[in-house]
């Protein structure tokens, strides 16, 4: 005990800062100096799932909750107007939100630097405005299972840096009031329900844009991406019928993942034949301004849906000039008929990753792949400098053997492939046995292994 109560105070505070508030305030029972450092700690994690053990029922029981919102209010009173760095606060429903709110404004007022707040007090909960104008807020995390009214006159967070926000409903026009009024923004992951159908994306500071929207029914009209500083961008989302502005001019990795109904892939695919003037897929087109707008590259991710996708913008597919690295998702449902333009328009790739190499056959299928005999077999991989290419989720199938020996047929620069199994796939005599023929036969550096 004397030992560490020698411990700097600095040091001390740093230690406690690592407990659990609950923990910290059993330990400061030893020593009145520990109670006074107590008073400093820079981070407090108030969670009321840890106070209340959920797992024993305890949660139910009277008196449970208002013991754990008495504590937090007898903590925040101890620290005083002390000042504090960062706080966690994680509460469900049953706790006070007037309460809530009140623990919020006071470190609010203490000039918290990093906020994280997991609250689930129910529909009608609402953050307190105050949140909206910080001047020290730097980290803003915001989880929360209903729509955020976020309709708040004079947003201003000049030093908010990171901003996530999870399972947030967000309201028209939201991104127009909030980006401008976070002027230092470097990081902004939203994970939620976009409302709107028409969403701009302007920040001149953003570096890193992660947005995933999960819960859309209808296509967006249209999206912009007013970003030019983003380097890692990452976009999951029903594709929007226009992308009418798209900077992102200083990207380095980005990965999209546009979301296709079952529906749509039909009329896709069904296109030349039947298409209906006001059908929302003769809009679908419009995604090559947003694979124009990423065009500088260095690193690029496609889902197997972006992948069809694509197959609307074969005519009008930028040239990648700095893509070093292109990874493919397939699925066995969707087709390949961008692959042979995509490649093609890659002239500087070094490594192709494709994962899972079964895909959707269709009379177009293009001349990536073997599935349909042709004179001009092969043609766009003859011209593409890929060095290395990784096959994942092989599923030891004679269809995906034959493919692999098409690749090291007509890849001229191939110098390693790398095959992994997946996980369960049946060791079938007849392809092992082709691949250690091409193992033999071909100049490449060709390895099976297991999934990494
Ligand atoms: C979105 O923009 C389109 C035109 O680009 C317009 O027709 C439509 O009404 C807008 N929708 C909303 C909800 O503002
Ligand atoms: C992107 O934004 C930068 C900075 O504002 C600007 O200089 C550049 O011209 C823009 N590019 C496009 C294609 O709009």
């Amino acid at each position: 005990m004397d030992r560490i109560s020698n411990l700097q105070d600095e040091l001390l505070c740093h230690v406690l800062s690592f407990l659990t508030i609950k923990e910290a305030a059993l330990t400061s029972v030893l020593a009145k100096r520990w109670r006074n450092l107590f008073a400093y700690v820079p981070n407090l994690v108030l969670d009321d799932s840890v106070f209340l053990h959920p797992e024993e029922g305890k949660r139910e029981r009277d008196g449970v909750l208002e013991s754990f919102m008495d504590f937090t209010d007898r903590v925040l009173a101890l620290q005083g107007d002390s000042p504090i760095k960062k706080l966690t606060l994680i509460v469900k429903s049953g706790v006070d939100s007037v309460r809530v709110n009140r623990w919020i404004r006071n470190v609010l007022q203490r000039g918290v630097s990093e906020l994280a707040l997991f609250i689930d007090l129910g529909d009608e909960y609402r953050l307190p405005p105050e949140l909206f104008v910080s001047k020290t807020l730097v980290v803003l995390i915001v989880a929360h299972r209903y729509d955020l009214d976020w309709h708040v006159l004079g947003i201003s967070l000049p030093m908010l840096k990171d901003l996530y926000l999870t399972s947030v409903g967000f309201c028209v026009d939201q991104f127009d009031t909030l980006l401008p009024a976070c002027p230092a923004l470097k990081t902004l992951v939203s994970r939620m329900n976009w409302k709107n159908s028409n969403v701009t994306v302007s920040s001149a500071t953003l570096e890193d844009l992660i947005i995933f929207s999960s819960e859309r029914v209808v296509n967006p009209n249209s999206i912009s991406f007013d970003t030019p500083s983003v380097v890692y961008f990452v976009y999951y989302d029903l594709v929007a019928e226009d992308y009418p502005k798209v900077n992102l001019t200083n990207l380095v990795k980005a990965k999209l993942d546009l979301v296709l109904s079952e529906y749509q892939i039909e009329r896709i695919r069904a296109a030349n034949i039947d298409l209906l003037e006001d059908d929302v897929f003769l809009r679908f087109g419009n995604v090559w301004k947003l694979i124009s707008g990423i065009r500088n590259v260095r690193l690029l991710t496609l889902s197997s849906d972006t992948l069809e996708v694509l197959s609307f913008c074969c005519e009008s597919m930028p040239v990648f000039n700095n893509l070093k690295i292109l990874h493919i998702k397939s699925s066995e449902s969707r087709g390949w008929q961008a692959m042979p333009v995509l490649l093609k328009n890659c002239p500087h790739l070094v490594t192709l990753v494709l994962q899972g190499l079964l895909h959707h056959v269709t009379d177009k299928c293009g001349d990536a792949c073997d599935c349909i005999s042709r004179e001009d077999k092969g043609r766009s991989l003859i011209s593409c400098p890929v060095k290395k290419l990784q096959i994942k989720r092989f599923q030891g199938t004679i269809k995906e053997i034959s493919m692999v020996k098409h690749f090291l047929d007509y890849f001229p620069c191939l110098k390693k492939m790398e095959i992994y199994r997946e996980e369960n796939c049946p060791t079938n005599v007849e392809v092992l046995e082709s691949l250690e023929l091409m193992m033999k036969l071909y100049s490449c550096d060709v390895q099976y292994m297991d999934k990494k």
